[in-house]
């Protein structure tokens, strides 16, 4: 293996990449909400993910977590989507992260009224 290989395969060890369940993308603006709403979403996101040893974890709820600057909707945010669920949500604000985390990630019920769209992966067709 090369050396950079070698390095990041070490990194992605770290990161327990290959362990997690799910993958969250988080838009943190500023189209769909403004920068301020975006990054407080985040901030609240990466505590309630450590706090309930979801993030770095190896658990059955193991979860890795990304902040992204555009979804590509650019209205109605922060806007977030589960993967392998595909589930998209609208008006993620901070105050919502929470629930989000509790009944989403942690039950495993997605809470459908936040919800705006479904695309699971594998597209079942
Ligand atoms: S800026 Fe958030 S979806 Fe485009």
């Amino acid at each position: 293996m090369s050396e950079p290989l070698a390095q990041l395969t070490g990194i992605a060890e770290k990161l327990l990449i290959g362990k997690f369940h799910r993958h969250v993308f988080l838009c943190i603006g500023n189209s769909c909400c403004s920068a301020e709403a975006g990054a407080a979403a985040w901030e609240v996101l990466k505590k309630e993910l450590k706090d309930r040893n979801l993030s770095l974890s190896e658990g059955p709820a193991a979860c890795y977590r990304t902040k992204v600057q555009c979804l590509r909707v650019c209205t109605g945010g922060p806007i977030l989507v589960v993967y392998p669920e595909g589930t998209w949500y609208g008006g993620m604000t901070a105050d919502r992260i929470p629930r989000f985390v509790q009944e989403h990630l942690v039950d495993g019920n997605p809470i459908t009224e936040w919800v705006f769209a479904r695309n699971p992966l594998p597209n079942p067709g």
